[in-house]
């Protein structure tokens, strides 16, 4: 495990330093695969952080190492200024962690289940039963509290989940893909209950493969592929690193390309750029909604037939292309099958 012999004498804290999460170098195996290969990660205590990164990418591996479940084959890693591999217990004391696949009862109420995970952390009765009714109006789910979990929407298991996981109130909170699977309406709230956490002072590192959602809820972002970081900025920068949101318009008559590059140019912040093979014309662009109304009105002045025109927000994928050269395994999988 390299040189690192430990103790920093912080505190009695093994580096601590402003950093709820410090990872340098981490190194994971499973045989031949390694699913992390030299992984580095600094997290600011008090704030969102958003791990995203495609399927297979290494997260749930990360999250796993920080979270003291597995170990690590090499670099080193703190949680709340705290080794993870020479103190697990102490680490594990400070953390709660909301699994890729929530972990609640379907026979019991929201706050049965609640109830039980208190007293799994040794709340005792009464403090279970409080601090229950507390988590339940926190996620909004106190009308719900007496419900079986089994009727339950999947945002409000997920919210469910979530509190769970805030039993100790902990100083790290790690959740693997919240809201994946979700419908919009779900994946709103379960964004709403996280805003909520971190108002209070826990520090979340969330995995998540929706460039949309580390942009709405992180002020920092890691972006991971292959079990390593290959990047690591602001929501903002990994969006202009990609251009921003774009316009598409898609023509029937590749002839009228020439008149559609025009009026997109007059709206766009950036040269417009031509697919003759697909018909389709693509730009950035900043006031959205004006560019849209503005290009359709002239294309439909001149007489251009459009087979399709939108906005388009950048996507996970565009933020791999621009990075790595390539798409995500996932998107090129998924277009394989189309
Ligand atoms: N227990 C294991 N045994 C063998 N290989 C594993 C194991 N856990 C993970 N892997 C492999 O390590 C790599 C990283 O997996 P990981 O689950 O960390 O990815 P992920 O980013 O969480 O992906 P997803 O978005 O699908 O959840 C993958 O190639 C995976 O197949
Ligand atoms: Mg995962």
């Amino acid at each position: 495990m390299g040189g690192y012999d430990g103790y920093n004498g912080y505190n009695g804290y093994d580096g601590y330093d402003g950093y709820a999460v410090r990872a340098e170098g981490l190194e994971k195996r499973y045989g031949e695969k390694r699913a992390l290969d030299g992984f580095d990660l600094t997290v600011r205590e008090g704030t969102v952080h958003g791990l995203l990164g495609p399927n297979g990418a290494g997260k749930t591996t990360a999250v796993r190492i920080l979270s003291t479940l597995v170990r690590l084959d090499g670099g080193r890693a703190t949680v709340a200024g705290l080794d993870v591999a020479r103190r697990p217990r102490e680490v594990r004391a400070r953390i709660g962690l909301t699994g890729q696949y929530a972990a609640v009862d379907e026979v019991l109420t929201g706050r049965q289940n609640l109830e039980m995970f208190g007293r799994l952390f040794h709340l005792g009765g009464r403090r279970a039963k409080l601090r229950a009714t507390e988590l339940l109006e926190r996620f909004d789910l106190a009308d719900a509290a007496d419900k079986g979990v089994g009727d339950y929407s999947g945002g409000m298991r997920r919210r469910l989940d979530l509190a769970a996981s805030m039993i100790l109130a902990p100083a790290v909170l790690f959740l693997d893909e919240p809201t994946t699977g979700l419908d919009p309406r779900s994946r709103g709230e379960v964004w709403e209950s996280v805003r909520a956490l971190v108002a209070d002072g826990t520090t979340v590192l969330l995995t998540t493969q929706y460039l949309e959602e580390a942009d709405k809820l992180a002020s920092h972002i890691t972006v991971i592929d292959q079990g390593r970081a290959i990047a690591d900025d602001t929501p903002d920068g990994l969006k202009n690193l990609v251009g921003g949101d774009r316009i598409e318009v898609v023509v029937a008559e590749r002839s009228d390309i020439p008149r559609v590059v025009k009026a997109v140019a007059r709206v766009s912040d950036g040269e417009p750029e031509a697919d003759e093979g697909e018909s389709r014309v693509h730009a950035p662009v900043v006031d959205r909604v004006a560019a849209l109304t503005e290009v359709a009105r002239t294309l439909q002045d001149e007489g251009v037939q459009v087979e399709d025109i939108g906005l388009r927000r950048p996507s996970l994928d565009d933020v791999f292309l621009r990075l790595t050269g390539h798409r995500t395994d996932v998107s090129e999988a998924k277009e394989a099958a189309v």
